[in-house]
């Protein structure tokens, strides 16, 4: 059986994505979020610059977390908001996370999507979303 058609699936097949689909549709939605889960998290945790802060996190609320990591960063519905951000990293500022920690992520994000073949102005516009978090995750 056929996907089922909206106006957007039609569009999509007969030109290509619609030019203002959000970025989240225009990545793939959910189900590139899950593509990109496991590259994502393999990259991260063979990281060595920053694998240390995932030590010891609960392995089965990881999957989800990363999904709400991914969701967000790809500009997709969430329920997180500055001040959530700030709290959930608290922990790991305290360790010691810094600019430096951040950008290996932001880097390692970026990569995963370049491997899933997405195009360089998205990935730009993801880094960008991803930006927009700094302050609230590094607490300032
Ligand atoms: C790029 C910006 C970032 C975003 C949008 C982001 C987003 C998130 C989200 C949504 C969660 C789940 C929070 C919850 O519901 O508990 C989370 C947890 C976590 N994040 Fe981030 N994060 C970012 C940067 C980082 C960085 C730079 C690190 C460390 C290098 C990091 C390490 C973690 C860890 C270890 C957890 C799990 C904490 C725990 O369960 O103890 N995050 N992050």
């Amino acid at each position: 059986m056929a996907e089922k058609q909206t106006l957007a699936t039609w569009y999509d097949e007969k030109y290509g994505k619609m030019p203002n689909a959000s970025l989240f549709e225009q990545l793939g939605g959910t189900a590139a979020v899950d593509a990109a889960v496991d590259i994502f998290y393999r990259k991260v945790l063979g990281d060595d610059r920053i694998n240390r802060f995932f030590e010891g996190v609960d392995m089965e609320k990881q999957a989800a977390k990363q999904k709400a990591f991914l969701t967000m960063a790809f500009g997709g519905p969430h329920n997180y908001t500055g001040q959530d951000m700030r709290k959930g990293h608290a922990h790991l500022v305290k360790q010691g996370l810094n600019d430096g920690h951040f950008d290996a992520v932001v880097e390692n994000l970026g990569a995963t999507l370049k491997e899933l073949g997405v195009a360089g102005n998205l990935i730009g516009q993801v880094a960008a979303i991803a930006e927009s978090t700094r302050n609230d995750v590094l607490g300032r």
